[in-house]
């Protein structure tokens, strides 16, 4: 399977929101990828469930919806009800990741988690099976537009070996500082889905963005 391409959102322009979701549309990326932020996880809010209600509205991909938000096994459904296909939570803020894992997947979602810069792969051991899809930030979350964290390959490397080694069809996601150069060294290392918002909303042309990040 070639490696998927899902645009954040988050540095879309909000005034003309619908104009960026017809160009997701009529892209080469694969998801769209929605940042949920709640000022106490991270330190920023984005939007909720109304803005992501409207985006499913006019979307045709799979909705990757990222939370990064505190205690966020209370809204599992409601993120269902507003489209979500795809629902991560930070390894972070879950004390009982296998029970929110399985909430996940009972309403029909591939279940993500998101590992911050600091947290280590290793933790994962013993849940790789129970897990549709990690995220490893290559940022600190919470604010589009910074710089690529460059640990991220070699946790990659280490996650693709776990899960290969459990025989899980898990995907890996990269989410912060994705640009043209940092990707052929991802996919490489084992990336199946790469995020990106400031380096395609930020370009000239990001219809071509996407297009050339799809072709790496
Ligand atoms: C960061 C978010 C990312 C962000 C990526 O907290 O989770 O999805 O939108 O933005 P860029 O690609 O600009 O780093
Ligand atoms: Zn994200």
């Amino acid at each position: 399977m070639s490696h998927l391409i899902a645009p954040s959102l988050l540095a879309a322009d909000f005034g003309n929101l619908e104009r960026d979701c017809v160009m997701i549309n009529e892209s080469q990326a694969d998801w769209f990828h929605i940042d949920v932020m709640d000022g106490r996880f991270v330190p920023n809010i984005s939007f909720g469930m109304p803005v992501i209600k409207a985006i499913n509205k006019v979307a045709k991909k799979t909705m990757d919806v990222h939370l990064m938000i505190v205690e966020p096994e209370k809204y599992i459904k409601d993120f269902k009800e507003c489209g979500a296909d795809v629902l991560t939570v930070h390894y972070e803020v879950c004390n009982h990741l296998h029970r929110t894992m399985q909430a996940i997947k009972d309403e029909d979602m591939m279940a993500g988690v998101a590992l911050n810069p600091h947290t280590p792969i290793s933790l994962l051991k013993d849940l790789i099976n129970d897990i549709d899809l990690v995220c490893i930030m290559s940022v600190n979350p919470g604010f589009g537009g910074q710089k690529f964290i460059e640990h991220t390959y070699s946790k990659v490397k280490e996650l693709k070996e776990l899960i290969t080694a459990a025989g899980s069809d898990c995907k890996i996601e990269i989410d912060g500082g994705v640009v043209q150069d940092n990707a052929p060294k991802l996919i490489e290392a084992g990336a199946d889905v790469l995020v990106a918002g400031s380096f395609v909303f930020n370009s000239e042309d990001p219809i071509k963005t996407i297009e050339a990040l799809k072709g790496v």
